[in-house]
């Protein structure tokens, strides 16, 4: 059973193998938190752990208590996880433990996705729930356990089972007290073309938060965040993860208090929202998911990509092998017809990949960014046949055919926004700003959800579409919406993020057989909200081989490869205008969802060869490198960056790929070794490298090299023989196949 409830210490203990989480009921009835952290024994008591009696907050000395559900008014000086506003303007809580329920499997929350089970003995649920009585507040507690993740799942719900309206001004998914300050705080952030590079820094006194107001999860900072200790490596060490199942607007936050201890919550961001409880009302928090690991950062990463793949993607996508894809738009951009599509097409076809999609400009008067978005009908100027003429023809040639989409939006050039003005977000008495020169639409609004539904699932149901690019590329600046009244403004952030999961669950179900892939100016909604929907997501608009490491690596700390997509694109790089050797770009690319993003006509004789052999080489490997276990070797983000390395390696260790990539060449370095991980000790693996050459370091690795030799000498990635390194150039990659003889 990994929920055990000691009734005479009121001590409920949720375990497995690998982690522990205990809460008590403290004497006052609050609800107190004890541990998350490694195993402990079923058969200990815990009860002791809470260490002083504790008679409730009044004249309340020194150390402060570890709480599973802190609210403002009750003693405690830290941010709350729950504050709700009283009729008389108080917010003052002391919700009390009334009872708990434990069951089988793991409940779903309304309107949002969640991770689950697929059968009902692979995790049990703790509910708990506490009543705060002058307020007539309701508050139910979700603890759910899986039998074999070193995984906590949270979640939270109150309600009004009064007579008068509440207003709900924060309610977190989790908040996680922990008894020391002694650990770095691991986010991943940045910018458009940057996403997800690793920031580090030490936990100190006060309030440290990552989060986003710009209504999507955003390229600034990912719903996502590690706590570690100065000493964690990716193969050693504790570190404590934390990841918010939801696009829209969140606060990651950690507070080390004067006694040095830390309160970690994560939800949606209190800025900017309020929800309206009525009496009878019921609000829902979406889920996060808490991952504790005492061997690495590598553990806690792979913890998530198990889960995200496993048991948060959903359909016939998320287990089946992702299609190769030519994407046209850094091809042509919005300059194409049909005629040049085809002729993309057919030359893809020929390299052997399986599926072409059309990117922006098929639809309404779309030749630059600045028209049509809402128009969500073929161009005829340009596709005489329509969406169903070029995707038979596309099928003809042997490919399957996808398209680019971006539903949440409306330009002001349009027809839509000529019939439907009003349905762009904005506050009317004031300027609506324009981001690409585009306006949001009010998906809080179920007229707008229900429209764009009809016209989506249309034009899914009327061509073969085998996959959707959904993107997303301007952010909220005035949340607003004149549907709803004064006192529920604060409500609209959050209504947009559900009207939206509404109109993916909708397409998602009427269109079971199509793959979605999500995208927002690339990783600007990269989160495991979406994830649920779209198993895989544009990662970045940067297609740099050299800038994709950084990238990919720091999107790994959370998401699985199955959930990055990585195309090779053509040089000079249309980002960064580096010239890269094309190797190099799909040994990066392998390690993603491969596709390209090129124009094939445009390659030499040579390079087309070499694509063909990148994408059989990739073909051989798929599930490999698509659903292998990712182990994360050198860091991009370590010493000078000079160097990455990484592999990917099978369930039962009998094959892997090992990636090496070096950004600068120099020369007269001296050998360097790279020792592997996650193989078989007692296994001899035969080695070769990708692509194939002549130079000393291939020769040095390629033979029959056993698992405990390659995890404890290496494999030589520097060799110390000038021959080496005098004929490499920058930017250089070699794969190491792996198979065990
Ligand atoms: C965004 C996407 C790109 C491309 C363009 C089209 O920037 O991230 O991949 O689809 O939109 O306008």
């Amino acid at each position: 059973m990994p929920v055990h409830f000691d009734a005479q210490s009121r001590t409920f203990h949720l375990r497995n193998a690998q982690v522990s989480y205990l809460i008590r009921v403290l004497e006052n009835g609050t609800l107190g938190h004890l541990y998350f952290g490694g195993s402990l024994s079923e058969a200990g008591s815990y009860g002791r752990l809470s260490g002083r009696e504790f008679l409730g907050f009044s004249n309340r000395l020194g150390q402060p208590i570890a709480l599973e559900c802190p609210t403002p008014g009750i003693g405690d000086y830290r941010v709350p996880a729950l504050a709700v506003e009283q009729q008389d303007g108080s917010t003052a809580l002391d919700p009390r433990f009334v009872g708990h329920r434990v069951f089988d499997g793991k409940p779903a929350i309304p309107g949002m996705p969640t991770t689950y089970v697929q059968s009902h003995d692979e995790a049990e649920t703790l509910e708990i729930l506490l009543v705060d009585t002058p307020a007539s507040l309701e508050i139910r507690l979700f603890f759910t356990v899986y039998g074999d993740r070193p995984v906590v799942t949270r979640s939270a719900r109150v309600r009004n089972v009064g007579s008068v309206p509440l207003t709900v001004r924060c309610a977190m998914s989790a908040s996680l007290d922990l008894p020391d300050s002694e650990w770095e705080l691991v986010h991943v952030g940045g910018a458009w073309a940057r996403e997800c590079h690793v920031r580090t820094r030490r936990l100190e006194i006060g309030l440290q938060a990552i989060g986003s107001v710009r209504g999507a999860s955003g390229h600034g900072h990912n719903p996502f965040l590690i706590l570690r200790r100065a000493h964690t490596t990716e193969e050693s060490g504790e570190a404590y993860g934390v990841s918010l199942v939801y696009s829209g607007n969140f606060l990651a936050e950690a507070e080390v208090d004067g006694f040095e201890t830390t309160r970690l919550r994560i939800g949606i961001n209190p800025e900017g929202f309020s929800w309206n409880l009525d009496p009878g009302a019921e609000f829902c928090t979406p889920e996060a998911i808490l991952v504790y690991s005492d061997s690495g950062l590598g553990t806690l990463s792979n913890a998530y990509h198990g889960l995200y793949r496993e048991r948060l993607a959903r359909g016939v996508w998320r287990d089946a092998p992702r299609p190769i894809l030519i994407n046209n738009w850094e091809a042509t951009y919005f300059d194409f017809d049909e005629a040049r599509l085809l002729e993309i097409a057919a030359a893809s076809r020929r390299l052997g990949i399986e599926m072409f999609v059309l990117d922006d400009g098929w639809f309404g008067q779309r030749d630059g960014d600045n028209s049509s978005l809402g128009d969500w009908t073929a161009n005829r100027d340009k596709l005489p046949g329509g969406i169903e003429g070029l995707a038979r023809k596309i099928e003809a040639l042997g490919l399957r055919f996808g398209i680019w989409i971006e539903p949440e939006m409306i330009s002001p050039r349009s027809k839509l926004y000529v019939e439907h003005a009003d349905w762009a977000v904005g506050v009317p008495s004031r300027p609506r700003t324009e981001g690409r020169n585009q306006l949001v639409l009010d998906m809080s609004r179920r007229e707008v959800v229900d429209y764009l539904f009809d016209v989506l699932s249309d034009l899914l149901g009327r061509a073969p579409i085998s996959y959707v690019k959904w993107d997303m590329n301007r952010n909220i600046t005035e949340p607003f919406s004149p549907s709803l009244p004064a006192n529920r403004q604060g409500e609209f952030p959050h209504r947009y993020i559900l009207g939206m999961y509404d109109l993916y669950d909708r397409l998602t179900r009427a269109c079971p057989q199509v793959l979605f892939e999500s995208c927002a100016s690339g990783g600007g909604r990269f989160d495991p909200g979406l994830l649920a929907f779209a198993p895989q997501a544009w990662t970045s608009d940067d297609t740099d081989a050299v800038e994709r490491l950084r990238i990919q690596w720091g999107t790994s700390l959370c998401y699985p490869v199955s959930a990055m997509a990585a195309h090779v694109s053509a040089v000079p790089n249309h980002q960064t205008g580096r010239m890269s050797p094309l190797a190099t770009r799909a040994a990066v690319a392998f390690f993603g969802v491969l596709g390209y993003e090129l124009d094939p006509g445009a390659l030499t004789d040579e390079e087309r060869e070499a694509v063909a052999d990148q994408i059989a080489y990739y073909k051989e490997r798929r599930e490999l490198f698509q659903r292998g276990r990712l182990l994360r070797l050198r860091s991009p983000f370590a010493g000078d960056g000079n160097e990455t390395a990484w592999m990917t390696v099978s369930a039962d260790s009998q094959r892997a790929v090992v990636g090496h990539y070096r950004v600068l060449n120099r020369p007269n370095r001296g050998a360097s070794r790279l020792r592997l991980r996650g193989l078989d000790a007692g296994v001899p693996y035969r080695v070769s490298v990708w692509p194939a050459g002549d130079d000393p370091v291939s020769a040095a690795n390629t033979g029959i090299r056993g698992g405990d030799e390659l995890m404890r000498i290496g494999l030589l990635v520097a060799s110390e023989d000038p021959a080496d390194s005098r004929h490499l150039g920058d930017f250089t990659a070699r794969l190491f196949n792996l198979e065990a003889e």
